[in-house]
């Protein structure tokens, strides 16, 4: 048994990084076994679920939509607020009744919550039915683990400190159009409410030369985007002996000629000037950044350890907004951090209004244990948060309807995904902005970037006609 450590975790060592192959799976018996996994939480998160899958696919399971039908169950945990906590625990109550009538059914707890002490000495002593508890570092063992399991051997192993990246790993990719590919794991930011620095820990780098290889076989099989990976993608590079920064990366990448690149989080703090011309510079870099602000208040800024003040986030704004054609900006804010006051609030409306960000996502501070933030006095009542949150989701809401609302007669690139959830005519994409439209096309077009006439504007999507079946 290995359980995680939270202070051990805090540790940033100057441990040289480890690059290693991915070790394969030797022979298990899970032969036409049927999975079930559930996926918490980020991108990084459905990524590495993906490696999950792979490794389930490659022991010879495969997937079933129904809890009841599994032989494995695999929940991907996340652990940024406490309702992904909640849900996870309320989750657990459905599967402790399933293995009380099926006690052979294999119960295995991974990702970010399975890095916390307190969760896993919870699940120990109040969940014993649970056979596997792994971690974010070792999710390449998981086959051995479930090997263990079949064995009656509760395996919990979860590492809090690492310095490993591994290569060529397999993924079962949720899509063949677009993939995300991972470029550093891990942040040494700390800002004092997150949780991610102990449950991911410290910044890796992938060499260039691994990533552009990745892309380019991504390409070559047919895939029309890539997301690029990191909790703090600027932070790209700097512990590369090679020098690199984020923007060669970048440029590298676009140069692979692959046609659509993202790339999430950016971090305010160190946005370079490079970083800005690459992505003006390349046509394949969609013009789409998400940068989360956080709040407007310098002092709750400075108790966050947000490394900006308002005026530089604003400034870093107003270029990007000035340098990159047609750029949307999106951003996180967290509301009722210990101590905010109404002033405080009222900054980061204005924030808002200055930016008119094109969407964001919103929340509620949520203490998590461990974190420095969580032993700040928070007086704030609840329901005065959610009345911020409120008045914050009015005014954001109103802005991306607003951008929306300018897109309608304009002709703007979708790349289509697949059949629209809301009607089995439609088909649903992204414009090189990120924004969702609903486009009468035909099947044939999945997997295209075809032009799209825009029809209707909603708050959180567009309705769009394929230009050439317009008829004016
Ligand atoms: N409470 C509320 N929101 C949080 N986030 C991160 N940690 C917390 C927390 N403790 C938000 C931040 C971050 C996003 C992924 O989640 O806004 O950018
Ligand atoms: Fe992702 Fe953060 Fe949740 Fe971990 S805690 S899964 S990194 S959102």
């Amino acid at each position: 048994m290995n359980l995680p450590n939270l202070k051990e975790a805090k540790k940033r060592t100057n441990a040289k990084v480890l690059y290693k192959e991915t070790p394969t799976i030797k022979n298990h018996s899970f032969q036409n076994k049927k999975y079930f996994l559930r996926t918490y939480g980020c991108q990084m998160n459905e990524h590495d679920s993906e490696q999950i899958e792979a490794i389930l696919v490659n022991l010879g399971m495969s997937p079933c939509d129904e809890l009841t039908d599994a032989d494995v169950i695999v929940l991907n945990t996340c652990a940024i607020r406490e309702n992904a906590h909640d849900k996870v625990f309320g989750y657990l109550g459905r599967i402790k009744h399933l293995k009380k009538e099926r006690p052979e059914v294999l119960v295995a707890i991974g990702g970010c919550m399975s890095q916390e002490e307190n969760v896993v000495n919870e699940l120990i002593k109040r969940h014993p039915y649970v056979n596997i508890v792994f971690g974010t570092h070792n999710i390449h063992e998981l086959a051995n683990y479930l090997q263990n399991a079949l064995e009656n051997k509760q395996e919990v192993e979860v590492f809090s400190e690492e310095g490993c990246v591994y290569e060529h790993v397999s993924y079962k990719r949720a899509s063949n159009i677009t993939a995300w590919v991972n470029i550093i794991y891990g942040c040494d930011k700390f800002c004092t409410y997150c949780i991610v620095p102990y449950t991911r820990g410290k910044e890796r780098s992938r060499k260039l030369e691994e990533v552009v290889q990745e892309v380019l076989s991504l390409k070559e099989q047919g895939y029309q985007e890539v997301t690029l990976l990191g909790q703090n993608v600027n932070a790209y590079g700097h512990d590369l002996e090679e020098g690199y920064e984020f923007s060669d990366l970048l440029e590298a990448v676009a140069k692979t000629n692959i046609p659509r690149i993202r790339f999430v989080t950016s971090h305010p703090w160190n946005f370079t000037d490079k970083m800005i011309e690459v992505i003006a510079q390349y046509e394949n870099i969609m013009p789409y950044i998400h940068l989360p602000l956080q709040s407007g208040s310098d002092r709750i800024l400075k108790l966050m350890g947000r490394r900006y003040t308002k005026e530089e986030y604003l400034a870093l704004y107003k270029k990007m907004k000035e340098r990159i054609p047609n750029v949307a900006i999106t951003t996180d804010i967290i509301v009722g951090f210990p101590g905010e006051t109404e002033e405080d609030f009222l900054d980061t409306l204005e924030v808002v209004d200055a930016c008119q960000f094109d969407g964001a996502y919103t929340f509620i501070f949520s203490p998590r244990e461990g974190t420095p933030a969580a032993k700040m006095v928070d007086s704030t009542p609840l329901e005065e948060k959610e009345e911020r949150l409120h008045r914050l989701n009015e005014k954001i809401n109103s802005y991306s309807k607003m951008h929306n609302e300018r897109l309608v007669g304009k002709v703007v690139p979708v790349l289509l995904l697949g059949p629209s959830e809301k009607d089995k005519d439609f088909l649903y994409g992204y414009t090189d902005t990120m924004k969702l439209v609903n486009v009468k096309a035909p099947t044939s077009d999945i997997g295209k970037i075809i032009d799209v006439l825009i029809t209707d504007a909603k708050s959180f999507s567009l309705d769009g006609q394929k230009k050439e079946s317009i008829t004016m």
